[in-house]
C-alpha cells in the first residue's frame, strides 16, 4: 500500500507531551489513622480539579482505599478530554464539543483526539487518504461473516472480528515502530467501519457493498449500509452532516467504562486489536453504550402497550419495579449533558428533512418534559444523556436498533485509540491491578470428596 511512506512522514509524533507534565503538586493532604499521620501530595490539573495522590499509601500505612464503581478514583492523568459535569462542559483537547459538532467533521476530530492538535490541510489530507486506502478487509475475513448465525448481535461480530485483525497484521506489541503504530491506528479506524457495515448487510441477507474511495468517511458508512448493487445510491449532505455529528459527540468521554477497559488491557502490553475488542465488549452493556438500544426499546414498549408516559414514570419511580428511565442520568453530568442538547436539535432537523413523523419522538419529548419537573429526577440530578435522542435519529436514518451500539463504537473508536496511545507512551506506566478487601471464608481445610 502506497500510504505506508506517507504515514511515516506525517507529523504524527507518537512521543507527545506526557500528561503529568502540566500538573501542579504543591499542596498536601494529611491522613491521620491510629495515631499515625501521613502527608499525601495533592495533584491539581489544568482546570483546577484536585486529587489526593495515594500511590504511597499502602507502602507507608498498610491501608488501601475502597471505592465501589471507582466513583472517586482517578485512574490516570490525561490530556485528551475535559468534562465538567456540574457545568455541562465537554472539550476535546481544549475545544468545546458544540464548536466541533457544528464546524468540524469526524475524521478531523479523530485526528485531533489521537494526535493532540487540529491537523494542517496537508496532515488532514494524508490522514484521510490513509483511511481511504486501508478500508478493505483481508478477503479471508469475508468468510468469517458466513459463520455467524443470522441472529448474531452485530456487537458480538464487531468485537470478535476486531480481535481477529491481530491474526492478519504483524502486531507484536513489543516490536512496534512509530510507522507501524500509526498504521495500526489507521487500519482500525478504517476497517472497523467496514466490519460494522458488512455485519449489517450479512444480517439482512444482502450482498456486501465494498467501500468506495471516492466517498468521505461518513458517506461510505451510509453507502456500505444502504446501497445495493442494482441501483444508484444518493447520499444527502444533511444526513452526512448528522452522521458526522453523531460520531463526533460519541468520540471520547474520558475514563468511561469502555475507555478504562482499553487502558487496562493496554497496561498488560496486549495487542492494540485485543485492546479495541475489549473496549467494544465493555461498551455493549445496557448501562453504557447499549443504552441507546435500550432507550428505543423502552419507547416502543410504552407506545405499543398504549401506556401513558406519565404512568410509565410512576413505575420508574417505584423502586420495587427496578425499571430505569433509560437515556436519563449520568455518572458525571449532574446538570445537563451537552451532547444531548445538540442531539435534540439534530433530531428535529433530521426528522423534518426526511419528512418522518415518529410517535416515539413525541413520547421521548413528553417523558423529558415530565421528568425534568419531577422531584424524583430533579433531586437526583437526572437529565437526558447522549443516548436519549441518538436512537431516534438512527431509526430515522434507517439504522436498525441492534446496530445502534455499533454506531456508538465507531464513534468512540478515536477516543479509545487516543487513550491507548497516551497510555502506551506514558513513561511511568504500570500494569493496572487494583487491590481488594477480601470478605470470604478464613482458612478452610480441604475435605475429600467421599467425606462431603
Ligand atoms: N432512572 C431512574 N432512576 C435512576 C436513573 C434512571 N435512569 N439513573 C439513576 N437513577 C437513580 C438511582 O436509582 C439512584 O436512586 P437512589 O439514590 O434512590 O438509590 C440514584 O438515581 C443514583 O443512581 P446511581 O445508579 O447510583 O448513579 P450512577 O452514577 O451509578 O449511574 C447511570 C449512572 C448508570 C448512567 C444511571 O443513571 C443509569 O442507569 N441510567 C440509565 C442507563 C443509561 O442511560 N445509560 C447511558 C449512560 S451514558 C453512556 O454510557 C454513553
Amino acid at each position: 500500500m502506497k500510504i505506508f511512506g506517507k504515514i511515516k512522514n506525517m507529523s504524527t509524533d507518537l512521543k507527545e507531551k506526557q500528561p503529568n507534565e502540566s500538573v501542579n503538586i504543591n499542596n498536601k493532604a494529611t491522613l491521620e489513622y491510629q495515631g499515625q499521620k501521613l502527608e499525601l501530595p495533592v495533584v491539581t490539573g489544568t482546570e483546577n480539579e484536585q486529587a489526593i495522590d495515594i500511590s504511597k499509601l499502602r507502602a507507608e500505612t498498610g491501608l488501601i482505599t475502597l471505592d465501589n464503581g471507582y466513583v472517586n478514583t482517578g485512574s490516570c492523568q490525561s490530556a485528551i478530554t475535559f468534562i465538567d459535569g456540574e457545568k455541562g462542559i465537554l472539550r476535546y483537547r481544549g475545544i468545546d464539543i458544540e464548536e466541533l459538532a457544528e464546524r468540524s467533521n469526524f475524521v478531523e476530530v479523530a485526528y485531533l483526539l489521537i494526535y493532540g492538535k487540529l491537523p494542517s490541510k496537508e496532515e488532514l489530507e494524508q490522514f484521510s487518504t490513509g483511511l481511504t486506502n486501508h478500508s478493505l478487509l483481508h478477503e479471508d475475513m469475508i468468510h468469517f461473516f458466513a459463520g455467524y448465525p443470522s441472529t448474531a448481535h452485530p456487537m458480538a461480530i464487531l468485537s470478535s472480528m476486531t480481535g481477529s485483525l491481530a491474526a492478519y497484521y504483524n502486531d507484536n506489541p513489543q516490536e512496534q515502530t512509530e510507522e507501524s503504530l500509526n498504521l495500526d491506528l489507521i487500519r482500525l479506524l478504517s476497517k472497523l467501519r467496514t466490519i460494522a457495515c458488512f455485519s449489517y448487510k450479512k444480517s439482512i441477507g444482502q450482498p456486501l457493498i465494498y467501500p468506495n474511495n471516492k466517498l468521505s468517511y461518513c458517506s461510505n458508512i451510509m453507502s456500505m449500509m444502504f446501497a445495493v448493487p442494482t441501483e444508484e445510491y444518493y447520499i444527502d449532505d444533511e444526513i452526512v452532516k448528522v452522521m458526522n455529528q453523531l460520531l463526533i459527540l460519541h468520540a471520547d468521554h474520558e475514563q468511561n467504562c469502555s475507555t478504562s477497559t482499553v487502558r487496562m488491557v493496554q497496561s498488560s502490553g496486549a495487542s492494540i486489536y485485543a485492546c479495541m475488542s475489549a473496549g467494544i465488549s465493555a461498551l455493549w452493556g445496557p448501562l453504557h453504550g447499549g443504552a441507546n438500544q435500550a432507550v428505543l426499546e423502552m419507547l416502543k414498549q410504552i407506545h405499543d402497550s398504549g401506556m401513558n408516559y406519565k404512568d410509565f414514570l410512576k413505575e420508574v419511580k417505584d423502586k420495587k419495579s427496578k425499571i430505569r428511565l433509560m437515556g436519563f442520568g449520568h455518572r458525571v453530568y449532574k446538570n445537563f449533558d451537552p451532547r444531548a442538547k445538540i442531539l435534540r436539535k439534530a433530531c428535529d432537523r433530521v426528522l423534518d428533512k426526511l419528512g418522518v413523523s415518529d410517535p416515539l419522538l413525541e413520547i421521548a419529548k413528553g417523558l423529558e418534559e415530565e421528568a425534568l419537573k419531577d422531584p424524583y429526577f430533579v433531586e437526583r440530578k437526572l437529565y437526558p444523556n447522549v443516548d436519549f435522542y441518538s436512537g431516534i435519529i438512527y431509526s430515522a436514518l434507517g439504522i436498525p436498533v441492534d446496530m445502534f451500539t455499533v454506531m456508538f463504537a465507531l464513534g468512540r473508536l478515536p477516543g479509545w485509540l487516543a487513550h491507548w496511545k497516551e497510555q502506551y507512551n506514558f513513561d511511568k506506566k504500570k500494569i493496572c491491578r487494583p487491590r481488594q478487601v477480601y470478605t470470604g471464608a478464613s482458612l478452610n481445610p480441604y475435605i475429600p470428596l467421599r467425606d462431603r
